[in-house]
């Protein structure tokens, strides 16, 4: 385990690497952002045995060091996801993609700043990259204020740049130098 607090409502959190065994709240706590359809690029739910290759790539990537994927736990299950994968083209091994993903009912309480905090701290350990780049859509104001809140700058703007259940929607590209 990497690190163990409490959020502003008192629930206890632990954050740790995934194992294998996490693939069912995994899959519960995608599944259930696809159907809030909010901002995010989780737009088609994936089935378990989808979401078991997923998750076993993943771990063979953390492996290698090219990937940090932690997650968040409460009472059990897995209710947050943190990740930085490094690029894999040969000029841009230097940098690497943000993501987080957290279930509707724990959000607000901090522990996405502390997912956050702490998936850059083993991306600086681990995977030797020197910047963190990240996709937002513009109206996700939850997500854009966090990434500004942990230092994370806009460098781009992208009109129209991602369709959205039909719509077109503003994209932000966001970077964090290490
Ligand atoms: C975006 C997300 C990860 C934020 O995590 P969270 O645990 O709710 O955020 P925290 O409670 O740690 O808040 C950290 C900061 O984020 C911002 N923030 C969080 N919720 C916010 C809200 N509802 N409105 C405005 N800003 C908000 C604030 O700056 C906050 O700092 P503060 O508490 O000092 O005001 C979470 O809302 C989420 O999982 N959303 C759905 C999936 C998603 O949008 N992922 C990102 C795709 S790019």
């Amino acid at each position: 385990m990497l690190k163990r607090f409490k959020t502003k409502k008192g629930k206890d959190i632990s954050i740790r690497y995934v194992c294998l065994s996490d693939t069912k709240d995994l899959l519960e706590m995608y599944n259930s952002v696809v159907e809030e359809k909010n901002y995010t690029t989780a737009v088609k739910k994936f089935t378990l045995k989808e979401e078991t290759l997923f998750v076993k790539s993943v771990l063979s990537k953390i492996v290698d060091r090219r990937e940090i994927f932690l997650v968040a736990e409460y009472e059990g299950k897995v209710l947050g996801v943190a990740t930085i994968e490094k690029e894999v083209t040969p000029i841009k091994t230097h940098r690497a993609e943000f993501g987080i993903m957290l279930k509707k009912d724990i959000r607000g309480e901090g522990v996405g700043e502390e997912l956050t905090k702490a998936v850059i701290k083993e991306a600086k350990r681990f995977l030797k990259v020197k910047m963190i780049t990240l996709n937002v859509f513009e109206e996700n104001v939850p997500a854009v204020n966090l990434y500004k809140k942990i230092g994370f700058v806009v460098f781009g703007r992208l009109e129209k740049g991602v369709i959205h259940f039909k719509k077109l929607k503003t994209e932000l590209l966001m970077v964090k130098c290490l």
